[in-house]
């Protein structure tokens, strides 16, 4: 059962990346090292810190999922990379994305997890992701399209899913950004997250695991 999952989404994941961006992401998967920074921060100064004039962050709807589908051909094959985990990332239960939207179109995405949802990280993501604490949220994968870069978004999108967690009673957030993604890790800074540790992520023979 879970092999014939596994073989869909890289059925899924060639057939969108096709042959050229699929034979370098399967190099990348027989062996590499990448580090990964955990950030934290506490929510209790997170109440009225979204920017005034920011532009609202709506759950997903299905019809948000096929447009990023569909705008999959005209993106470069580094962002289809990054599109296509987040859809496999969502399509594996986590629900709770957000999204932004300007010119009738998607221009940001982000995922806040719940510590309900620490079976869904034992279950699928446990090589990746810590278990949460019982008053403490994920803030995760990011991802703003090329034509929205540079706007704010990143900043707007985490304040707004920050503010929305302390309502909610939790106190703390974390995230985890690799260590060379400079302009995430940099606005994560500015809005007051502090780098926690430093853990490398293995890939080997198609597995990944980073080690806690
Ligand atoms: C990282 C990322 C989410 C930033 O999103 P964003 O909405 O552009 O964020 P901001 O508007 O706050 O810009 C962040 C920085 O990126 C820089 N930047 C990156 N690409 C840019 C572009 N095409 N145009 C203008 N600025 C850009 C900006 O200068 C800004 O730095 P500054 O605030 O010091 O000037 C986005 O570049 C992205 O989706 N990258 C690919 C996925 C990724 O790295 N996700 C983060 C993992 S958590």
């Amino acid at each position: 059962m879970k092999s014939a999952k596994a073989l869909t989404e890289i059925l899924y994941v060639a057939r969108e990346l096709g042959p050229r961006s699929s034979l370098e992401l399967l190099t990348s998967r027989i062996f590499s090292i990448n580090h990964y920074y955990i950030l934290c921060k506490s929510l209790s100064d997170a109440r009225g810190s979204a920017a005034a004039g920011k532009t609202e962050l709506f759950p997903i709807s299905e019809g948000d999922v096929r447009e990023i589908e569909n705008s999959l051909t005209a993106c470069s094959a580094a962002d289809r990379r990054e599109i296509l985990s987040r859809l496999i990332f969502y399509q594996s239960g986590f629900g709770n994305c957000y999204v932004m939207r300007r010119d009738n179109k998607v221009t940001f995405m982000q995922w806040i997890i719940y510590p309900t949802e620490n079976g869904l990280i034992r279950e699928k993501y446990a090589n990746y992701y810590c278990p949460l604490g019982e008053k403490q949220v994920m803030i995760e994968n990011a991802f703003t399209f090329p034509a929205y870069r540079g706007l704010g978004c990143l900043a707007s999108g985490t304040r707004q899913l920050m503010e929305l967690a302390r309502a909610q009673g939790y106190r703390s957030a974390v995230c985890y950004i690799r260590k060379d993604r400079i302009a995430a890790v940099n606005e994560f800074v500015r809005m007051g997250f502090t780098i926690t540790r430093m853990i490398p992520e293995y890939k080997v023979l198609g597995g990944i695991w980073r080690s806690f």
